[in-house]
C-alpha cells in the first residue's frame, strides 16, 4: 500500500535510498576482488569482448544511454545504445565478440523481447537487467541481473530507473576490477543510500516551491551535456508523461542548431549544471538562454555564485564527490515532475494513454 503517501509514485521516489541499500547488500569484497551476488554466476569473458550493445525503451533506454558515458570513461569497449523499437529496422553489423545488454523494468516490453530473440538467434549472448525474475526477458536471456527494486506500481518508472543506474554503475566497477585488477572503493558506494535519504528530505520543499512557480507553463526545455544529457531526457519524459506538459531534453550544444528558436519568457529551461567537465560549456548555454529571457531552473552545486546569479532557481547538490550528483539530480527531476503534475491535479499513478508494460510492438 501507499504507506501514507498520496500516490505510489511519491512513495516509490522516497523508496529509492532503500532500493540502493538493498542492491548494495549483494555486493562484497573478498580481498580486492569485487563480488556481486547476481554477477558471480555470469561466465562472460570480459577480456574478449569488443563491443557492448545496449537495447531498451523509454526510461530504461535512458539508463542505458547514461551507462554508455559511464562505461566509456574506463572500459575498453565500443558501446552503442539503441531503442528496442529501432532495432527492427537495423541491419546488425557488429563484431562476433559483441555482448548485448537489455534493460527492462517489466521484462515484458514487446520490442525488447523481439530484439532479444533476434540477436540470440544470431548466436550472440544477452545479459539482461530486469525487475521481474519471472518475466520473459529474464527467462530468455543468457544472463540476468535482478534489479531488486520491488514491485513498482506508479506507471512512471522511478525506483527501477535508480536501480538500473546503480546496477550499471556496479557492473562497470566489476568489469574494471576483473580487467585491470584495480581496487574498487566500496565505501563510496555504501555511503550512497544515506546521502540520498538526507538529500531527499533536505530538498523536497524547495522542489515543491519551484514547481509552484512554474506548473502553469506549457513548454519546458531540459538542457544538459555529456552524461547528464540522458538524465535531461529522463527529466523531460517524467514531466510529459504525468503532467501532460510538453517537455524536451536537448543536448545543450545543439541549441544553436535550431531549438534556441523556441526560447522566450514563457518557456522555462531546466539545466543540469554541476561542476563537472561539462560545467563551463553549460554555463555558456544557460547564458544564451538567459539572453532570450527564458526563465531558468538549474540543478547545480551549492554556493556556486556564478550559477546562482545566472539562474532564477538553483536546486543545489551538496559539494561532495561528483560521483553522487547524478543520483541526487535524478531524484530532483522526478520530484519536480511529480509536484507539477500534482498541482495540475493529474492522475499521476495512471496517466492517460499509458500502460505499465508495453506488450505490443
Ligand atoms: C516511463 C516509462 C516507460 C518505460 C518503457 C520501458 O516512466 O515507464 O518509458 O520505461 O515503457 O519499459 P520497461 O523498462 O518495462 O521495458
Amino acid at each position: 500500500e501507499k504507506n501514507g503517501y498520496p500516490h505510489f509514485m511519491l512513495k516509490e521516489i522516497f523508496e529509492q535510498p532503500l532500493v540502493v541499500r538493498r542492491i548494495l547488500s549483494t555486493v562484497n569484497k573478498n580481498r580486492d576482488e569485487l563480488q556481486i551476488e547476481d554477477i558471480k554466476s555470469i561466465d562472460i569473458s570480459w577480456e574478449k569482448i569488443k563491443k557492448v550493445f545496449i537495447v531498451a525503451c523509454g526510461t530504461s533506454y535512458h539508463a542505458g544511454y547514461y551507462a554508455k558515458f559511464l562505461w566509456e570513461e574506463e572500459l575498453p569497449y565500443f558501446i552503442e545504445v539503441e531503442l528496442a523499437s529501432q532495432m527492427h529496422h537495423r541491419n546488425l553489423r557488429v563484431p562476433d565478440e559483441t555482448l548485448f545488454i537489455t534493460i527492462s523494468q517489466s521484462g515484458e516490453t514487446a520490442d525488447v523481447i523481439s530484439t532479444l530473440r533476434k540477436v540470440k538467434e544470431k548466436g550472440f549472448k544477452v545479459l539482461s537487467l530486469v525487475n521481474n525474475p519471472q518475466s520473459t526477458v529474464a527467462r530468455e536471456s543468457d544472463y540476468f541481473i535482478n534489479l531488486r527494486a520491488g514491485i513498482e506500481i506508479g506507471v512512471a518508472a522511478t525506483k527501477t530507473f535508480m536501480a538500473e543506474l546503480v546496477y550499471l554503475g556496479l557492473l562497470k566497477e566489476y568489469v574494471k576490477n576483473k580487467l585491470y585488477k584495480v581496487k574498487i572503493d566500496l565505501d563510496k558506494w555504501n555511503m550512497l543510500p544515506t546521502y540520498l535519504e538526507n538529500y531527499l528530505s533536505n530538498i523536497k520543499d524547495q522542489v515543491f516551491e519551484t514547481a509552484k512557480k512554474y506548473y502553469q507553463k506549457k513548454n519546458f526545455l531540459y538542457l544538459a551535456r555529456g552524461r547528464n544529457f540522458p538524465l535531461a531526457l529522463e527529466g523531460a519524459l517524467k514531466l510529459k508523461e504525468i503532467s501532460y506538459i510538453h517537455a524536451e531534453g536537448i543536448p545543450a550544444g545543439e541549441m544553436k542548431h535550431g531549438p534556441i528558436a523556441l526560447l522566450d519568457p514563457e518557456t522555462p529551461v531546466f539545466g543540469i549544471a554541476y561542476k563537472d567537465d561539462a560545467y563551463s560549456k553549460m554555463i555558456n548555454n544557460l547564458e544564451e538562454a538567459k539572453a532570450r529571457r527564458a526563465p531558468i531552473i538549474a540543478i547545480g552545486n551549492e554556493k556556486d555564485k556564478k550559477l546562482e546569479n545566472l539562474v532564477d532557481d538553483l536546486i543545489p547538490v551538496p559539494n561532495i564527490d561528483p560521483f553522487y550528483y547524478p543520483y541526487m539530480g535524478v531524484m530532483v527531476l522526478q520530484l519536480f515532475a511529480y509536484y507539477v503534475a500534482d498541482l495540475l491535479g493529474r492522475e499521476i499513478d495512471q496517466p492517460r494513454n499509458l500502460a505499465k508494460s508495453v506488450t505490443v510492438e
